[in-house]
């Protein structure tokens, strides 16, 4: 059998479509949506991803700011930025691009954003939130693997869901969100012993580790739904996921490819979170 895929860039344009119908609603009114991203020191890769972010924002008609500061920046001057940011009207969502340089605590300057603006869902009182099932923002990576779970008409109740990876931006929220749809979950970690024994029980499975191969064919259960969320280069520099997409798309009911999959959806869940804070701030405002 192979499984059927779950297309993130398809996905993504849909809900980006309505995004941006929302987002000219909202701009009848006179209020574009604003989301400002700052990017600390000169990681390529987070480079790749704000670029990705702004880009995004702009076609769905959202306004961005991208703040670039150098890697000696002072933590000092960073909880300035985050304080103006969060007295400034014309933006609605704020996200400094992780990871900080290792001078700086990162958790420090997350509880510095306005639990109002904070769009990538990493604040506490976003996490409490989660936790608790009250409205809050949710983390992009995880909400965006609920939409494709939504997408398939996939019903979680009672499904054994295994989450690899217990990160604050994937693996934990990751698990609530499960939690909350009623399915019974297992959070895998680097010291599980037998990671096998446990995946081969799931209905559904999250592999979110960022290492290659975490999960092969031997480790899921026929007909089993696997999301990737890894984001890998292979010994060809090609990018890939945790999982072995050859082997396990030939055991799995459905599967996410890499790229193409989970990686959209969180730039896609972003604006969506964006959105919805311009939407509440404007209600606020009325
Ligand atoms: N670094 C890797 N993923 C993310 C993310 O979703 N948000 C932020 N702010 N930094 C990241």
């Amino acid at each position: 059998m192979t499984a059927q895929l779950i297309d993130g860039n398809a996905l993504s344009k849909q809900l980006r479509t309505q995004v941006a119908a929302r987002a000219q609603a909202l701009q009848a009114k006179g209020i574009t949506p604003g989301l400002a991203v700052v990017l600390v020191g000169d990681n390529p890769a987070s480079q790749v991803y704000v670029r990705n972010k702004v880009k995004a924002c702009e076609d769905a008609g959202l306004h961005s700011v991208l703040e670039k500061y150098e890697a000696s920046m002072t933590e000092a001057d960073l909880l300035a930025r985050v304080e103006a940011l969060n007295n400034d009207a014309r933006i609605h969502g704020i996200l400094v691009q992780l990871p900080l340089p290792a001078h700086i605590d990162a958790q420090k300057v997350i509880e510095a954003i306005s639990p109002a603006k904070d769009v990538d869902g990493f604040h506490i009182a976003s996490a409490g939130a989660l936790m608790t099932g009250m409205k809050g923002f949710w983390p992009c990576t995880p909400y965006g693997c609920m939409k494709m779970l939504e997408s398939i008409g996939y019903d979680l109740k009672g499904k054994h869901a295994v989450v690899i990876g217990r990160s604050n931006i994937v693996g934990k929220p990751m698990a609530l969100m499960l939690l909350q749809k009623d399915a019974t979950v297992t959070i895998c970690h680097s010291r599980t012993p037998d990671l096998k024994a446990l995946t081969l029980q799931a209905d559904v499975i999250v592999a979110a580790v960022g290492k290659r191969q975490v999960l092969t064919a031997d480790m899921v259960k026929p007909s089993a739904v696997v999301l990737d969320v890894g984001m890998n280069r292979n010994d060809e520099g090609k990018l890939c996921g945790d999982v072995d997409f050859d082997g396990v798309k030939e055991v799995a009911s459905y599967i996410t490819p890499v790229p193409g999959g989970v990686g959209p959806m969180t730039i896609t869940m972003l604006l969506v979170n964006t959105l919805e804070a311009a939407e509440t701030s404007a209600t606020k405002a009325l």
